[in-house]
């Protein structure tokens, strides 16, 4: 069987299984498949059309799904140009607006192997901590994935997911060990991770900055995304930002939940 041919078989799998629960079938790719393909293998059945209809008839099956297809792929300050933003403009003005009592609060939803919180921590300690002293962050990271949460907390990376960290960052805080590079422990002590599964948990509320890149606004669609949007938007304060990847979009129904302020680099403002 050709690649090709393997990947319409795989294509019809998530047609079948996907809408029915409010994921959208076009986003998964080729590490999804291996995943679904162990699973088969696991429970011993004969392809992706006998484990359709094993989804179809158990529902605890069913509600692993969104798991099992889970995506993990991230980098640090993806999408650069969101991060020089956030460095030149969005932090400086809450700094200077925050109350010196309290932390700012960032949180990282799907926060995968710590890239996207460590570039916050990153950012924080270099552009913004050194002008304004007396403002602090505290931010947090969830994922649901352990094996992410723990390469998370040992801090090293492959030398591709540093390619947009500017040299002088990558100096200063990037040690080279083995084939890749450790991150000082000095940023690693600034992100709290915890093991977290949106869908069903509890998020940590009063939130002044949420990124959700990647998650809900490009795998759910329906009533998830709906729920999911929502039970986002409780857990930031009001007038709080919520940040997505460039190329996802808060969509008419959710519009009474975010305003935008940056179209462009895909910044919201909370409506609560
Ligand atoms: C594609 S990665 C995006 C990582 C990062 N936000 C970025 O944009 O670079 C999606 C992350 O969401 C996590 N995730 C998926 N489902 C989740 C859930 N129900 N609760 C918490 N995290 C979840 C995955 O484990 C993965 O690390």
């Amino acid at each position: 069987m050709t690649l090709a041919s393997r990947e319409i078989i795989f294509d019809e799998f998530l047609q079948r299984v996907c809408p029915p629960r409010d994921l959208d079938w076009r986003k998964y790719r080729r590490a999804s498949r291996r995943n679904v393909l162990r699973r088969i293998y696991q429970l011993g059945l004969g392809g992706f059309s006998e484990y359709a209809d094993y989804i179809d008839s158990h529902p605890l099956e069913a509600a692993f799904l969104p798991n099992l297809l889970n995506v993990t792929v991230s980098r640090f300050f993806r999408e650069k140009e969101l991060w020089d933003h956030l460095a030149a403009d969005v932090l400086p003005a809450m700094a200077a607006a925050h109350p010196a009592s309290r932390p700012l609060q960032v949180l990282h939803i799907g926060c995968c192997n710590g890239e996207e919180p460590y570039s916050m921590a990153l950012l924080w300690k270099n552009e913004i901590e050194p002008v304004f002293l007396r403002t602090s962050i505290s931010i947090t990271a969830l994922d649901i994935d352990q094996a992410c949460l723990d390469r998370a907390s040992k801090g090293w990376y492959p030398r591709k997911t540093l390619r947009e960290v500017p040299v002088e960052l990558q100096r200063k805080w990037f040690e080279p060990e083995m084939e890749g590079f450790r991150l000082h422990k000095r940023i690693r002590h600034m992100v709290n991770f915890t093991k977290l599964d949106l869908l069903k948990d509890h998020l940590p509320g009063k939130q002044d900055m949420v990124f959700c890149r990647y998650l809900v606004f490009t795998y759910f669609q329906g009533k998830r995304r709906r729920e999911m949007a929502r039970k986002i938007s409780e857990c930031i304060n009001p007038e709080g930002l919520l940040i997505l990847g460039r190329k996802e979009s808060i969509e008419p129904q959710e519009q009474d939940l975010f305003t935008p302020v940056s179209q462009n680099l895909k910044i919201y403002k909370n409506e609560r």
